[in-house]
């Protein structure tokens, strides 16, 4: 392996998180406007080969770990390929995916077969006329059928579950879907809602936070803290005190965990961000097409992983909003 890609706070970056596509087939409340979003263009989303040589660069810069998200991936053409391709490079140890479910049933075979190691479903309520006011889509069965079919796949688990929290919407589904950590394969992860979505009708008022959230489930079921999953794990674990699952609290806005960050994140038209708050970006496509070696790319990579920020500073009173969308920046 060459140099570790290393930030001025002695942060060394194993994490690449990959968006695949913009594109999306729900249209969730804290995330995209019901009508209106304006895809990127074909031609400026990164080819397979091109994803797949960036993926080597990194790899060989000890960023082995990876994770393929979007917009909704399964909604870009190939991907099962792609994943495998993917999983074939040198240095590439895991590769994870976060998707909404809704195409995952008859995808994941395929995927599995192309090395497939992880995935996050994102389900933010367990009833249907709820997921379609959150989502703008009645599609709740097929997102849980997409979970289901996980898991016929044992080295998928623990597969994991993502919910969104808002205050005002999503207390009905609190309880539910810390249940079904009790009583499926999966762990739960609560995830405070940050100020990414494109409408930018985010407020601080709109986060349940995961302290708020554990007192409701706590007074339900009793919960006990766990030791932390990885070091750079982004959320909390909690088990039941009965032993019955384990939950995550994934805590960004009101317990920031960015002092242990060791993730990238590179946009469908191959930009790389250091944070999902990045005020910029470092055009890494330019380079690739103008016929840039291996070395002049990771030489562009590392200087932009050298100007990590330190954290987002959503704590601050006076931060607003900055750079892009969630869905155009990949999760
Ligand atoms: N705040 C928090 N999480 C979000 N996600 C999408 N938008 C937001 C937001 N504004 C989540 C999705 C998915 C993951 C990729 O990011 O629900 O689980
Ligand atoms: Fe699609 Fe994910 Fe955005 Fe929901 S949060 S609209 S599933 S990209």
């Amino acid at each position: 392996m060459e140099t570790a890609l290393r930030d001025g706070f002695g942060r060394t970056h194993r994490s690449l998180r990959i968006s695949v596509t913009d594109r999306c087939n729900l249209r969730c409340r804290y995330c995209m406007p019901a009508e209106g979003m304006r895809w990127l263009p074909r031609e400026e989303l990164l080819s397979d080969d091109e994803i797949v040589r960036l993926v080597g660069i990194f790899a060989r810069h000890g960023v082995g770990e990876i994770r393929i998200t979007g917009g909704e991936p399964l909604v870009r053409p190939g991907l099962p390929a792609l994943i495998g391709r993917i999983s074939a490079v040198p240095g590439v140890g895991d590769i994870a995916m976060t998707s909404n479910g809704v195409l995952l049933a008859d995808a994941i075979d395929d995927l599995v077969a192309n090395g497939l190691g992880r995935v996050n479903v994102s389900i933010d309520s367990l009833d249907p006329d709820r997921f379609e006011m959150i989502t703008r889509r009645r599609d709740l069965d097929r997102a849980l059928a997409g979970l289901a079919a996980c898991e016929r796949y044992p080295s998928l688990r623990p597969i994991k579950v993502n919910a969104v929290a808002l205050r005002g919407v999503s207390e009905p589904d609190v309880l539910p879907l810390a249940g079904l950590a009790r009583e499926r394969p999966y762990v739960v992860r609560f995830i405070e809602v940050m100020p990414l979505d494109a409408p930018r009708e985010w407020t601080r008022e709109a986060v349940l936070s995961g302290e708020e959230l554990r007192e409701m489930i706590g007074a339900r079921w009793p919960l006990l803290p766990m030791a932390p999953e990885r070091p750079s794990a982004t959320g909390t674990s909690w088990r039941f005190a009965d032993g019955a699952g384990v939950l995550q609290f994934v805590s960004s806005v009101t317990e920031p965990f960015c002092a242990s960050c060791d993730r990238l994140r590179l946009t469908a038209d191959g930009q790389l961000r250091t944070c999902l708050f990045s005020t910029s970006e470092t055009d890494l496509r330019t380079p690739l097409r103008a016929g840039a070696d291996d070395d002049e790319i990771a030489a562009v990579a590392r200087l932009a992983v050298s100007r990590k920020e330190a954290g987002h500073g959503m704590a601050d009173p006076s931060w607003t909003y900055a750079g892009r969308p969630m869905s155009m920046i990949g999760g």
